[in-house]
């Protein structure tokens, strides 16, 4: 049976944009399965015109960073609402810049997954690439894992890697991650819908 997802983004959408096309060929995605909605909580941020250019729904959630408790609250109340009016079986973080609480990571839990620009459970946190870049790890990659009430701490889904080529510069790895994301994303997600159906 066809599904559902949506997309919570904050950025420029790369990820976004990724998976969006690759559910739009049928060759990748022969059940037929939907982006229904993209969520974004920042003005003017490149995920937006991505959805507009994909003709794809977005919803702009006010979510005022170092806001109260109860902004947060509303934001979160407001996300859930426009998910469960999209039909979104599978809520899909692709740079979502916020932490969101506990309350809302329970209500989406084991349909809730993320992607982390660096191979957990080494290097979590909002400096994936850099932190790993300054390691002395042999091997770069990425990794897309469910999301439970810690920062890029929820059980692992898939992994990809490669061997960090002597001379490598911070520019290429991010060059590099960011392939790697926008090929194992995708894929990812479409298997997840896949076992559900
Ligand atoms: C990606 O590197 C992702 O791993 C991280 O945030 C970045 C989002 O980039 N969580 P984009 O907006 O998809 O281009």
């Amino acid at each position: 049976m066809a599904r559902s997802i949506a997309v919570l983004a904050s950025g420029s959408g790369s990820n976004f944009q990724a998976i969006a096309e690759a559910f739009l060929d049928p060759g990748r995605n022969p059940g037929g399965h939907r982006v229904a909605l993209l969520v974004c909580d920042k003005p003017g941020a490149g995920c937006l015109d991505q959805a507009a250019r994909l003709g794809i729904p977005s919803a702009l959630v006010p979510y005022a960073k170092g806001g109260s408790a109860e902004v947060r609250q509303a934001a979160e109340r407001a996300m859930t609402d426009a998910l469960v009016a999209a039909g979104a079986d599978l809520v899909v973080l692709a740079g979502f810049m916020r932490i969101l609480t506990p309350s809302f990571v329970r209500r989406w839990t084991g349909r809730l997954v993320n992607i982390h620009p660096a191979l957990l459970p080494r290097h979590p946190g909002a400096h994936g690439i850099a932190d790993s870049f300054a390691s002395g790890d042999a091997e770069l990659g990425v990794t897309v894992h469910w999301v439970d009430e810690g920062v890029d701490t929820g059980a692992v889904i898939a992994q990809r890697s490669f061997l960090r080529p002597p001379g490598l510069t911070l520019a290429e790895a991010e060059t590099r991650i960011h392939t790697v994301e926008h090929e194992l994303y995708p894929s990812t997600v479409l298997h997840l819908l896949e076992a559900l159906s």
